[in-house]
């Protein structure tokens, strides 16, 4: 291991922008497939991955919401859950949200209970095993309209104790965060807190409308906001957290190569970015490798490195006394590393390690 990926593993880190069926492994696909009687339209795993070239977002999630199909069972849910924290736990990641898409299960004949249950206990593991705290984001799907996201927000009620907010995902374009405005407003006055993507493909149009009218605490994506001076200003004056997810974006041509990811630029302007994985199994990456894959050919410096670590907690829904216990891991991690890398906040992430400071 690199000293870069060294000091990248063991930053403590959260993750707010995951998908968790976006982290089915195609060997998971045809595991799950194959305890469930189903028969899949791939011949071998080799195939599945060859079939995840992308060219835009819809091409990914019409494979993705194929390969959802596989997941029946509250046991599936629960493996697939606990598969993902097993894998972030060793990128040094401390605290997840995550975000599931019920309809894509309700529509297909599961009842609601499934997915929920089995990704709640599933978290429940990951804590007791990996030590990782999570929180459970109930995404509705932005292609179908907003009567479908009440239906989904009614059968969500028994178990809003445990969901700690909503988000809006699937196809972006054609699909503004204004059609969702009404159940974006019940779900704040039930108490839930409110992201949505935003800015991915759609425009800076968008981005606006998750804050005006959506009141969004995250937005999930928002590349294109750097299309708007205006909206930039806006944005860092707030402390908007962006979920940021460079692998996603470098996948579904959103950028072309990594090198010109605007994670750095949205650094540079104050807004407040964090690194997420979004669809881990589907984009080439967990959450440290896409820390790994962004941080060189950006030319991150090690203090750019912490200040995203501590923006994904201090972005994350946690009460400002867990957040705070996190920025002090963060910190004391960084003062024990000091003796054996570059001082953090000098040279750049991918500079080769120098001696020690005396
Ligand atoms: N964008 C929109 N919807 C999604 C994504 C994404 O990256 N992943 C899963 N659903
Ligand atoms: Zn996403």
């Amino acid at each position: 291991m690199t000293d870069l990926s060294v000091f990248i593993a063991g930053l403590p880190k959260a993750e707010l922008h995951l998908h968790i069926e976006g982290s089915l492994e195609p060997e998971q696909m045809f595991a799950f497939a194959r305890r469930n009687r189903l028969a899949l339209p791939f011949a071998s795993v080799e195939d599945v991955r060859a079939a995840y070239a992308f060219s835009n977002l819809q091409d990914f999630l019409d494979i993705y919401y194929q390969g959802a199909g596989v997941l029946m069972t509250e046991q599936d849910f629960h493996d697939l859950a606990l598969a993902y924290f097993r894998r972030v736990a060793a990128d040094g990641c401390r605290h997840v949200e995550l975000f599931f898409d019920p309809q894509t299960h309700t529509d297909r004949g599961l009842p609601f209970r499934v997915a929920v249950e089995g990704l709640l206990s599933g978290m429940a593991e990951a804590q007791r095993s990996f030590g990782i705290t999570s929180k459970l984001i109930l995404c509705f799907l932005r292609h179908l309209d907003e009567d479908a996201a009440f239906a989904t927000l009614k059968a969500a009620e028994p178990w809003l104790d445990a969901i700690t907010g909503v988000g809006l995902d699937s196809s972006e374009l054609g699909h503004p965060p204004s059609k969702f405005a009404r159940v974006f407003k019940a779900a704040g006055e039930r108490g839930l807190r409110r992201v949505a993507h935003a800015g991915e493909e759609g425009p800076p149009a968008y981005v606006w409308e998750a804050l005006d009218i959506l009141k969004v605490d995250r937005i999930d994506h928002g590349n294109r906001a750097l299309e708007d001076a205006a909206l930039v200003k806006r944005l860092a004056a707030e402390g908007m957290t962006l979920t940021v997810c460079p692998l996603s974006n470098l996948k579904l041509r959103v950028v072309d190569d990594l090198a010109a990811h605007p994670l750095k630029r949205m650094l540079d302007l104050g807004l407040k970015a964090t690194v997420n994985s979004d669809d881990p199994a589907y984009f080439g990456g967990y959450l440290g490798e896409n820390w790994r894959a962004a941080a060189p050919p950006l030319g991150l410096t090690r203090a750019e490195l912490v200040t995203l670590a501590k923006n994904s907690f201090t972005g994350a829904f946690l009460t400002p006394a867990e957040a705070a216990a996190h920025l002090a891991a963060i910190d004391a991690y960084v003062i024990r590393r000091r003796g054996s890398s570059p001082v953090p906040g000098e040279g750049t992430a991918t500079r080769a390690a120098r001696p020690a400071p005396r």
